[in-house]
């Protein structure tokens, strides 16, 4: 498998711009292929879902698609994959739903290290019902969240564990395996924010032993919206509000409203872009693995070189320290609020924000208040030029 980052970069008109995009944290650029699926799909014969018209099939077709799809992203159950408009949005659903049947007394699981999707939603819907909230800290000199941080909590009340597969400032990567193992030894379910770890690694969601995975495809070439995938099975099991004349089926009861089709579409199209990122051979399933295996391996190495340039750079503190990390960069420089340093970056053509990208318990822990730091962050078409770039800018205001 060889990867082709010029190749891979021909396919984004956004960068044919000459900005060099740090911010593929918050959200990454998307290929043509992607654009044109979604004008495709929406210009089309198409009505709202159905087996009778051609055009009621459009629409079928482009649901069962993306359900599919999704499922050979992660490996997930494709019959217990949801569609949702972000992450947000899916976890406040599933929060309010899953609390419905939580008991004053009954314990939940969240982390420091989260991004507050995978928090809030979580803590106000147990307080709705009387449920304890547990927090799981990140040690601030490591980045790390040991498995004992959660497991120590753990107990026969505990009802969900919400973990993070990656921190989407500090790019810690938790053992999700090994917290599954733990929590399953319990009757509590394991609640995955996928939304960092997708677009940096090949996932599946079984092996990793999550009840639910969700993911964001905005930060994966895609469009701006969501999914959530647990066993259709368990779907069945939860009792969401919906609307009267709306379907029970699952796992169509958790998608409110018409679904976005055009939108759907573009979300199949992300999905077999990353499949031929990088030529291969085999199921879809398997050319995902293996593109994403190489996307990997290929940010890695420029990672190493990007960490090593800032860490050089007088005054630079780096705050992700983890052993297991995404190609993500947490920093201060000293004297200069991040603010600043996001200002004159941009004028250089090259963005990285400063804040505490909703990782708000992260950025307290660390003393960065609400403010946070700069956020400097790999993607699948970053180069060593960008990174020489970004570097230089952050020279120019080093002390
Ligand atoms: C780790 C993580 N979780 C959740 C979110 C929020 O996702 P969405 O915008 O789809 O609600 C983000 C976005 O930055 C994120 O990085």
């Amino acid at each position: 498998m060889t990867y082709d980052v010029e190749k891979i970069r021909a396919d984004f008109p956004a960068l044919k711009s000459g900005l060099a995009f740090f911010d593929g944290p918050g959200g990454s650029q998307v290929p043509t292929q992607v654009g044109a699926a979604i004008a495709a799909a929406i210009t089309q014969p198409i009505s709202n879902r159905g087996v009778t018209t051609l055009s009621e099939k459009n629409a079928e077709e482009i649901v069962l698609g993306f359900r599919q799809a999704v499922g050979d992203l992660i490996n997930a159950d494709p019959a217990g994959v949801v569609y949702g408009r972000s992450w947000t949005q899916i976890t406040y659903d599933f929060s309010r739903t899953l609390a419905k049947s939580w008991k004053p007394g009954d314990e939940i699981i969240v982390t420091t290290l989260d991004h507050d999707s995978n928090i809030r939603p979580w803590v106000q819907a147990a307080e709705a019902v009387g449920a304890v909230v547990r927090w799981a800290k990140f040690d601030t000199a490591t980045g790390e969240l040991p498995t004992s941080a959660i497991s120590d909590l753990l107990n026969d009340k505990t009802r969900l564990v919400a973990v993070t597969g990656a921190g989407n400032t500090l790019g810690t990567r938790p053992n999700i395996q090994e917290i599954s193992q733990a929590v399953h030894k319990t009757s509590a379910l394991l609640y995955i924010d996928g939304v960092h770890l997708t677009p940096h690694t090949p996932i599946d969601m079984q092996a990793m032993g999550a009840d639910f995975f969700g993911l964001s495809f905005y930060k994966i070439f895609g469009p701006h919206c969501a999914a959530i995938a647990a066993k259709l099975e368990l779907l069945k099991t939860l009792n969401n509000d919906k609307l009267l004349p709306s379907t029970s089926e699952s796992p169509e009861r958790f998608e409110f409203g018409t679904l976005p089709y055009e939108i759907m579409a573009g979300c199949t199209a992300t999905i077999d872009y990353i499949a031929n990122m990088v030529d291969g051979s085999g199921s879809r399933r398997q050319r995902i693995v293996n593109s994403m295996a190489a996307a990997e391996k290929y940010e890695e190495d420029l990672f190493e070189y990007m960490e090593s340039e800032i860490k050089a750079i007088p005054g630079v503190t780096l705050y992700g320290h983890a052993e297991n990390r995404t190609p993500t960069l947490y920093f201060n420089l000293k004297g200069v609020a991040g603010a600043e340093v996001h200002k004159h970056l941009a004028g250089l053509k090259v963005n990285a924000p400063a804040s505490n990208f909703y990782a708000l318990e992260v950025s307290r822990a660390l003393g960065l208040g609400d403010t946070g730091a700069v956020r400097a962050g790999l993607a699948p078409y970053s180069t060593k030029e960008d990174v020489d770039r970004l570097v230089a800018g952050l020279r120019q205001l080093a002390k």
